[in-house]
């Protein structure tokens, strides 16, 4: 299955993506928290503090999200994290994803020297995320899940160029995403 890349991004549409999918995989509550902070980014994306990338199916209902924000830094990186990533529950399992991933990776290479995510490594690692160290590459919070801390370099910086604490834009400040 091919997805068709979605313009702008609809606030109502990119709620209920997000919602659909993790009360499918993670039960209500999860659903409520991940599309409210889906909804906070998607009001973020005209003030370009996020970026948001979407697929739609030939109905034009859309069945595949992930959002990049910013990832500050006081060492001048020019750092994104990719989250939440989400395919509808109807449409798994046909490539949504990858099409989705790879688009995104691609599209940050031209500016990011790091592109972070956090979550299955089993999962993103498919994809080229590698774990790094909570301890040099210092996350907003911190994560319940350290081997969940990823990422992809686009530049030869060695671990130590990237040291140093990261900040998350507003909607990320919660520790319960952490
Ligand atoms: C995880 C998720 C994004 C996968 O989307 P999908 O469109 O079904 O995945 P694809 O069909 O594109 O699969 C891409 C690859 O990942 C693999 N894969 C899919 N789901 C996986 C999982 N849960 N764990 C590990 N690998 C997985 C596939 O086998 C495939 O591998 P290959 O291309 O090397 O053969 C989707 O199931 C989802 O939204 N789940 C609920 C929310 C979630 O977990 N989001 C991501 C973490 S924040």
């Amino acid at each position: 299955m091919i997805g068709k890349a979605t313009l702008g991004c609809d606030e109502s549409a990119v709620r209920k993506l997000f919602y659909d999918t993790f009360a499918h995989s993670e039960g209500a509550d999860e659903g409520r928290i991940i599309s409210d902070l889906a909804s906070e980014l998607a009001r973020q994306v005209s003030q370009r503090h996020a970026s948001f990338f979407g697929l739609s199916n030939t109905d034009d209902a859309l069945i595949a999200g992930a959002f990049t924000s910013s990832l500050s830094n006081d060492r001048g990186i020019n750092a994104k994290l990719m989250a939440p990533v989400a395919v509808h529950p109807d449409a798994q399992g046909h490539g949504l994803s990858r099409q989705l991933i790879e688009q995104i990776i691609d599209t940050e290479s031209k500016n990011a020297a790091v592109l972070v995510t956090y979550g299955d490594p089993s999962f993103y690692g498919r994809f080229g995320f590698r774990t790094i160290s909570t301890a040099v590459v210092k996350p907003p919070y911190e994560v319940q899940y350290p081997e969940g801390w990823l990422a992809v370099h686009y530049t030869n910086k060695s671990a130590s160029d990237l040291a140093g604490q990261y900040n998350c834009v507003e909607a990320f400040r919660d520790e319960r995403l952490w």
